[in-house]
């Protein structure tokens, strides 16, 4: 099957890695349209070595597509979701505001493609942070269940969108050249040089949203809606890749053998982890790669049935369009379109 494709974000940060992975995977395309805001209606982007024109986002533009990519703003996928189901197509959106719907699969193909099987046309794909993380932690599961998950994340500045690849780069050239640097638009304090404990805005129990997320993606995915789980997300000054420490406690005792072993099996993810030589996942060294990396792994001493590990993605690819191209790609060999 050879779907009509539009992909509303085409002019943006995972809108640009989308078209690049969609020509890797050499995912089928009849035809596809490229959307954005009126600001980039006619700039020109290329797709398998011809120049598409970007249109402004519209009921016409989206009329008789059959996938719609959006990663965009929720305000975008709340306007133009129902407008894409209404006509028969699918809506496979990277942003939170469908995600915990409850007739909305939420899905890491890898973890739980069966979720698909009852979509009504929306399916949305995780946060950025929560992919890599629910792929370690669906392997670990397969030798012991999991009992608790804490997190602490690493996360790079792509993950808010082409303004702050912007502001970072700005403000890294400023004190580079001696300069005064530039005063920040996207991020509360400067990034450069900088970590920042805040990703997206506080709610009142102290977390933020982002760690919400976190938490309530992780037990919708796997189907684990009591597992006790916190997280503390951070920025740090890197372009690419979303890092992880996660500790995790387990219901019974383990081999760490078999953990590394069911992390060695699991789809999508590849064990990097020979300390003694320095070898473990870096965003740099994963970046590019569609695969989530874990290293460092370890037994938690400071508790009964504790596993410690590392874990990066690139938060552009299996963070995001790889992860929303292996959704279409699974919805099609399911007959689910
Ligand atoms: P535009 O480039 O015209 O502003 P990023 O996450 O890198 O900031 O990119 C966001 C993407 O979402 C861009 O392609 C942006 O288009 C697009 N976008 C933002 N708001 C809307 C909207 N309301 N409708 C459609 N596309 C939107």
């Amino acid at each position: 099957m050879e779907p009509k494709v539009a992909v509303i974000g085409a002019t943006g940060a995972v809108g640009d890695v989308f078209l690049r992975v969609a020509e890797e995977r050499n995912f089928p395309v009849a035809r596809l349209k490229l959307l954005a805001t009126a600001r980039s209606a006619g700039r020109r982007l290329t797709f398998r070595g011809e120049e598409i024109e970007v249109e402004e986002t519209s009921e016409a533009a989206l009329a008789d597509s059959d996938i719609v990519f959006c990663s965009a703003t929720s305000e975008a996928s709340r306007k133009w979701g129902p407008v894409v189901r209404e006509r028969g197509g699918i809506m496979i959106d990277d942003g939170s505001a469908y995600r915990m719907e409850a007739n909305v699969p939420l899905v890491v193909p890898e973890v739980n493609g069966d979720d698909l099987e009852w979509h009504e046309g929306i399916v949305s794909i995780p946060n950025c942070t929560t992919t890599p993380l629910v792929m370690a932690l669906a392997a670990i599961r397969t030798v012991a269940p999991l009992t608790r998950v804490t997190a602490a994340t690493y996360q790079a500045v792509s993950g808010s969108g082409a303004g702050a690849v912007r502001e970072l780069d700005a403000q890294l050239r400023a004190y580079g050249r001696g300069e005064p640097v530039p005063a920040p638009e996207v991020y509360p304090h400067q990034i450069a040089l900088n970590v920042l404990p805040q990703v997206d805005t506080f709610d009142e129990d102290g977390f933020t949203k982002e760690e919400a997320k976190m938490r309530n993606e992780t037990r919708k995915i796997l189907h684990q809606p009591d597992l006790p789980f916190a997280a503390t997300c951070v920025r740090v000054p890197t372009f690419v890749g979303h890092a992880e420490a996660v500790h995790v406690e387990l219901a019974h005792d383990f081999d760490l053998g078999a953990v590394r072993e069911a992390i060695g099996q699991q789809a999508g993810l590849e064990l990097m982890d020979d300390p003694a030589n320095s070898v473990y996942p870096t965003p740099l060294n994963t970046a590019g790669d569609d695969r989530a990396f874990v290293g460092r792994l370890r037994v938690d001493p400071s508790i009964e049935h504790g596993v410690i590990f590392w874990c990066v993605s690139d938060n552009l690819r299996k963070g995001a369009a790889t992860n929303a191209i292996q959704i279409a790609e699974e919805l099609i060999r399911r007959g689910k379109l």
